[in-house]
């Protein structure tokens, strides 16, 4: 670890956690400076949640008024209270699936972060694998990018690929396509880190 300070994470997230469990595992082992301060999501039966508990981690369930897509305001503004009391410094989406909006996004300026199952601009959305193999790729990868107001469209930070191989299904790449996105995620977040 540098002498630089730690960088204080919230992460936003609506299912398993994988993701999670690489940033906290980065941290244990001591490739990333940062601390988990706030684990958010908009499903209380979320396992990230257990998993943000085990890591010592405020967990919060904000549930929205509707059932999916895009955040209301109001929603956005609890958000952003919880992150803003644990002074959090980088906001990361690991498969959070809401879409945030202007409210949000004002209060982290280039700190929120999203990691998507694909070589973005390709296969925007869910089923990502699924996507890929569909459209025949040879190549597909994840991808690292600040989040905007779409759906995975915003500046790409950093991707990593990962070759489709002959019999696989959407399960089976999704699964490689994860290993990969749990080295990309913590290197990129240890790039903020350093550039604190
Ligand atoms: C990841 O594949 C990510 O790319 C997508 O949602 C998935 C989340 O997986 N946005 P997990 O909850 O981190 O296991």
């Amino acid at each position: 670890m540098s002498g630089g300070r730690v960088l204080r994470l919230g992460v936003l997230g609506s299912g398993r956690g994988s993701n999670l469990e690489a940033i906290a595992r980065a941290i244990d082992e001591g490739r990333l400076p940062a601390k988990l301060v706030a684990v958010i999501s908009d499903q209380p039966e979320a396992r990230i949640l257990e998993l943000g508990r085990q890591h010592g981690a405020r967990t919060e369930v904000v549930a929205p008024s509707t059932p999916r897509g895009r955040l209301d305001a109001k929603t956005e503004e609890q958000f952003v209270g919880i992150l803003r009391q644990e002074n959090v410094d980088l906001v990361v989406l690991a498969g959070f699936m809401r879409i945030v909006g202007p409210v949000f996004l004002a209060a982290y300026p280039r700190r929120i972060i999203n990691v998507h199952p694909s070589l973005l601009p390709k296969h925007r959305g869910s089923n990502a694998a699924a996507q890929a193999l569909a459209a025949g790729d040879r190549v597909t990868g994840c991808t690292v990018h600040y989040v905007d107001e779409g759906v995975d469209t915003g500046e790409i930070i950093a991707q990593r690929e990962v070759p489709v191989q002959d019999g696989d299904t959407a399960e089976s790449l999704q699964a490689r396509i994860q290993k990969a996105e749990h080295e990309l995620l913590p290197s990129v977040i240890a790039s903020f880190a350093t550039h604190e």
